[in-house]
C-alpha cells in the first residue's frame, strides 16, 4: 500500500458565505464589493494582509479611452496588435469598452487618480504599445497601492467578513462537482486559527501571478501560482501559461540578484526616457516605430539581443533630462527606490535588465469569468480571459481585474446559487481526492509536500531553462530537472512516508513547481517564436498552426494533458 501524507486534521472552524473570494489585490476587492452591493454575503480570504498582493506594487497605472480623440475601438487595435493574434477578441471588446466606466466607478469608490491642477481632468501618460496617451496614473508611480488603499478602505465601510494570513489549499466541490468553498490554512494573525474552510456557493479566485517561479522578478513573493495550482488540482483547464512577459526595465542590482527587483515603469520612457547601451546608443532606434514605446516583448527581446552581442550585463534608461523637480512630482517611487540602491537617476543612467513580470496566462475563463469547473470563477492574473493573447498591453491588467470581476459579481448575483440547496456535504475538489479531504494540510493524493529549500531550486531552473529566451534543448533540460524534484520528493514519501511539514512556505514550494511543470509543458508545445514567448530554435511566428492556445489539465496521477483550441477564441467566449 502507498504510504500517504500525515493524516489530515479535520477543519478546527467553517464559515459560511454565498460568495468567498481568494485574494485581494484590485479583481478580488472589486468583486468582492460588488457582489456584497448585490446583497450577498461574502468573505475575503487572504494569503498575507489584505493590501501585500501584487496591485499595490503597480507603478504606471491603468489603461482606458478616457483622453479627447481616444475611443474604445485604438484600444482595442492597441490591444490586438501587442497580443501578437491569440487574444479573444470578445473578451478585449468587453474591456475596452466596459473599462472607461469601471474606472469611474473606481474613482467614486475613493480612488483619487493625478489631476491637472487647472482643468482637473485626469491626467494620461503612455506607455509601449499604446499609440495615445491613456494611462492614468495616481501619486505619480503609486497607482497601485493608491487602488489598493481605496478599495480596503472601501471593504471595511461595507463590513465585507475578511480572513488575513490564511493560505488557500484546496476547492471544495459539492456532489454535482460544483464548487462549495474552500480549504485554509490559517497562520499566526488571522481571526480563526489553523485548518479551517469556508463553505460557498461561488468562489472567486483572484490570487495573482507566479513571478516567483523565476529568480529575479517584480512580483511580490506571496506571488506563487496558488490560484493555478489549486484550480489544476479541482480539475480545471488552465491556458496560455508559456506567455511570461518579462518587463524591459527592472532595476538591475547585480548578477546574484534574487526575488522581488525594484521596477522602472514603462511609464518613465512614456514620459520621454530613452534606453541606451555602455556606448550611450539609442538602440532602440530604427527597430520600430514607437522605439522605446514598442510593445513590451519588441523591448524586452532588443535588450536581450544587445545585452547578448555586447556580452553586457544590462543595458541603461537614460532620464537625466528630466531634471530634479520631475523625477521627485512625478516618480517619486521609482527615485528612492533607485537612490535606496545608490544610483541618483538625476544625475545618472539607470541600469535595467529584464526580469518576470506578468502571467498573460492563468485559469481559462469564459467572458463571465466562469472556469470549466462549475461555481468556480477567476479574475485578475490568475486568469485567462484572453485578453492579453501573447503578450500584454501595458496598464491593462488593472483594467482587466476591475472589468472582469465586475462582470463576475454580475453573473454571479443573477445566479444566486446559495438559493439552490446544495445536493449533499462538500467533498474535495481534487482529481486526486483520497488525501485531500476537506481542510487537509497536504496536497493530492500521492503527492508530497516540498520542503521550502525547493523554491530556490525551481526559480534556477526555470530561469536558465525557460526564461526570456528559450529553446528546444533549455525546455527539455527544465523539463527533465523539474521532473526529477518532483519524482524525488514523491519517491521519498513513498518510500519512507516523509513528507515536509505543512506551512506556507511548503505549500508555496509546492504549487510552484505545479505551476513551472505546466509552463515549461507548455512552452515545450509551442514550437514558435509569439509575443513574449521566444523560441530562439523557432524563431518565426507560424499562424498557419499556432494561432490558438494550449489548454492544460492535471490528470489524476498528476501527470499533465496538454492540447489546444482550434482557435485564437476560447470555446464559449465568442460574442
Ligand atoms: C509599468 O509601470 O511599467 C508596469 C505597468 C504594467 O505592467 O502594466
Amino acid at each position: 500500500m502507498r504510504p500517504r501524507p500525515p493524516r489530515p486534521r479535520p477543519p478546527g472552524w467553517s464559515v459560511t458565505a454565498d460568495v468567498v473570494v481568494v485574494g485581494s489585490g484590485v479583481a478580488g476587492l472589486t468583486a468582492a464589493l460588488r457582489c456584497a452591493a448585490a446583497g450577498a454575503k461574502v468573505t475575503v480570504v487572504t494569503k498575507a494582509r489584505l493590501d501585500d498582493g501584487s496591485t499595490r506594487w503597480a507603478q504606471g497605472g491603468i489603461a482606458a479611452a478616457l483622453g479627447d480623440g481616444d475611443t474604445p475601438a485604438q484600444h482595442l487595435a492597441d490591444t490586438l496588435v501587442a497580443g501578437a493574434g491569440v487574444c479573444d477578441e470578445a473578451a478585449v471588446r468587453a474591456l475596452v469598452t466596459e473599462g472607461p466606466d469601471a474606472v469611474r466607478r473606481l474613482i467614486a469608490t475613493g480612488a483619487r487618480f493625478d489631476t491637472d491642477d487647472d482643468s482637473g481632468e485626469i491626467l494620461l501618460t503612455r506607455e509601449g504599445g499604446h499609440h495615445r496617451r491613456r494611462i492614468a496614473h495616481a501619486g505619480g508611480d503609486a497607482t497601485g497601492a493608491e487602488i489598493s488603499r481605496a478599495l480596503v478602505e472601501a471593504v471595511r465601510r461595507a463590513g465585507i467578513e475578511t480572513v488575513e494570513n490564511a493560505l488557500v489549499l484546496d476547492l471544495l466541490k459539492d456532489a454535482r462537482g460544483h464548487a462549495a468553498g474552500v480549504t485554509l490554512h490559517v497562520m499566526g494573525e488571522g481571526q480563526h486559527d489553523g485548518v479551517g474552510a469556508v463553505r460557498a456557493s461561488a468562489v472567486v479566485l483572484a490570487t495573482g501571478g507566479m513571478g516567483q517561479v523565476f529568480s529575479a522578478t517584480t512580483n511580490p513573493p506571496v506571488s506563487t501560482g496558488d490560484g493555478v495550482a489549486l484550480a489544476l488540482r479541482a480539475g480545471a483547464e488552465v491556458s496560455d501559461l508559456e506567455f511570461v512577459q518579462f518587463h524591459p526595465t527592472v532595476l538591475w542590482l547585480g548578477p546574484e540578484a534574487e526575488g522581488q527587483q525594484p521596477l522602472v515603469s514603462e511609464a518613465v520612457r512614456g514620459e520621454g526616457a530613452y534606453l541606451v547601451d555602455a556606448d550611450g546608443v539609442r538602440f532602440m532606434l530604427g527597430q520600430h516605430e514607437l522605439a522605446e514605446l514598442a510593445p513590451r516583448d519588441i523591448v524586452a527581446k532588443a535588450i536581450t539581443r544587445r545585452m547578448l552581442e555586447q556580452g553586457a550585463e544590462h543595458m541603461y534608461l537614460d532620464a537625466r533630462h528630466f531634471g530634479a523637480e520631475m523625477w521627485e512630482h512625478r516618480f517619486p517611487t521609482i527615485l528612492a527606490a533607485c537612490r535606496a540602491h545608490g544610483i541618483d537617476p538625476v544625475t545618472e543612467p539607470v541600469p535595467v535588465a529584464p526580469a518576470a513580470h506578468y502571467a498573460s496566462g492563468g485559469v481559462r475563463t469564459d467572458l463571465h469569468g466562469r472556469t470549466t469547473v462549475p461555481g468556480l470563477y477567476a479574475c485578475g492574473e490568475v486568469a485567462c480571459t484572453g485578453v492579453h493573447g501573447a503578450n500584454r498591453l501595458a496598464s491593462n491588467s488593472l483594467l482587466e481585474g476591475l472589468v472582469f470581476a465586475e462582470r463576475i459579481a454580475d453573473d454571479i448575483t443573477a445566479r444566486r446559487p446559495w438559493d439552490t440547496p446544495a445536493p449533499a456535504a462538500a467533498v474535495p475538489g481534487s482529481p486526486a481526492p483520497a488525501a485531500a479531504v476537506p481542510g487537509s494540510p497536504a496536497p493530492a493524493a500521492g503527492e508530497p509536500l516540498l520542503a521550502s529549500e525547493t523554491r530556490c531550486t525551481i526559480q534556477r531552473i526555470m530561469t536558465a531553462g525557460a526564461g526570456v529566451i528559450r529553446s528546444a534543448r533549455s525546455l527539455d533540460e527544465a523539463a527533465a530537472r523539474l521532473e526529477a524534484v518532483h519524482r524525488d520528493a514523491v519517491e521519498e514519501l513513498h518510500r519512507d512516508g516523509k513528507t515536509a511539514e505543512p506551512g506556507v512556505e511548503t505549500w508555496e514550494a509546492t504549487n510552484l513547481l505545479l505551476v513551472a511543470r505546466v509552463l515549461v509543458a507548455a512552452a515545450r508545445r509551442r514550437e514558435e517564436t509569439r509575443g513574449c514567448h521566444w523560441r530562439e530554435d523557432r524563431p518565426e511566428r507560424d499562424d498557419a498552426t499556432w494561432a490558438r492556445h494550449l489548454l492544460v489539465t492535471l490528470r489524476q496521477d498528476g501527470t499533465l494533458d496538454v492540447g489546444t483550441t482550434g482557435t485564437a477564441a476560447f470555446p464559449g467566449t465568442t460574442a
